[in-house]
């Protein structure tokens, strides 16, 4: 058995769980600490490191699924953290302030391999996209079972913005939409990237995907769209197994 400790970082929410990456299971009861106000750099991976002593996990190997473009190491984007990420090389921040060699990808990116490996993903041929409703909408694209990394579906434009501003779990929540509302805007994005790429199936995460029966029924018949398997806990798993397959 291969043990890591999978950190899912989201703007609301840092969590965290010693991962079996062979099962792909959680070992430990999965611990969640606020995001630190702000999003800024230091306080988020001080955030990181008191889930780190919680797990007695000190200088051994974590795997972090970050809300933001990765690319060679480099924080690219700043949606729903402080702007001053951009540009890091987050993965030697955090080595500097924890001393964990650590492995850092996109967090809808990590929740995806844990779905397209373990969950309801598995062995599915041809395209499969899964998208994560939060406080923004990350997304994971596959086809035949191999990742494109950094896709940031969430930031189509849709009704004049970026979709995860219209329909995020955080957009449903500030414009108070009722499940119908919610779930008709919701299915003309879906039905948008349903379009744009034609998958075999479209897997949807995030903590609302467990309330899938409120809005779900609203969505165009034609689409294939189920909640992700793995539910809130792919992020975590999902970014233990890039420790493995990168580090
Ligand atoms: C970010 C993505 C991230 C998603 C979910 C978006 O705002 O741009 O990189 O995957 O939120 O956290």
């Amino acid at each position: 058995m291969k043990k890591i400790l999978g950190i899912d970082v989201g703007a609301t929410g840092i969590k965290g769980a010693i991962v079996d990456t062979t099962a792909g299971k959680m070992i430990t009861e999965r611990i969640k600490l606020a995001t630190p106000k702000g999003g800024k750099p230091h306080d988020m991976i001080q955030t990181m490191q008191a889930l780190i002593k919680e797990h007695n996990w000190e200088g051994k190997p974590i795997g972090v699924g970050f809300p933001a473009v990765i690319l060679q190491n480099k924080v690219m984007t700043a949606s729903n953290i402080d702007d001053t990420w951009i540009g890091k090389d987050i993965v030697k921040l955090i080595k500097k302030e924890t001393g964990n060699p650590n492995v850092v990808v996109n967090d809808a990116d990590a929740a995806g391999m844990a779905e397209i490996t373990f969950g309801l993903g598995k062995n599915k041929p041809g395209t499969v996209i899964l998208l994560t409703l939060g406080t923004g909408i990350g997304s994971a694209l596959f086809n035949n079972g191999i990742l494109m990394q950094n896709t940031e579906l969430g930031h189509l434009k849709f009704k004049g913005g970026a979709a995860e501003k219209k329909v995020s779990n955080s957009a449903r929540v500030s414009k108070e939409l009722d499940w119908k509302s919610y779930g008709k805007a919701l299915g003309e994005y879906l039905d948008h990237v349903n379009f744009l790429f034609s998958p075999t199936l479209i897997l949807l995460g995030g903590g609302i995907s467990k309330k899938f029966k409120n809005y779900g029924k609203y969505f165009p018949e034609h689409l294939n769209v189920v909640p992700a398997s793995m539910q809130n806990n792919a992020g975590i798993i999902g970014a233990a197994m890039s420790y493995e397959a990168l580090s």
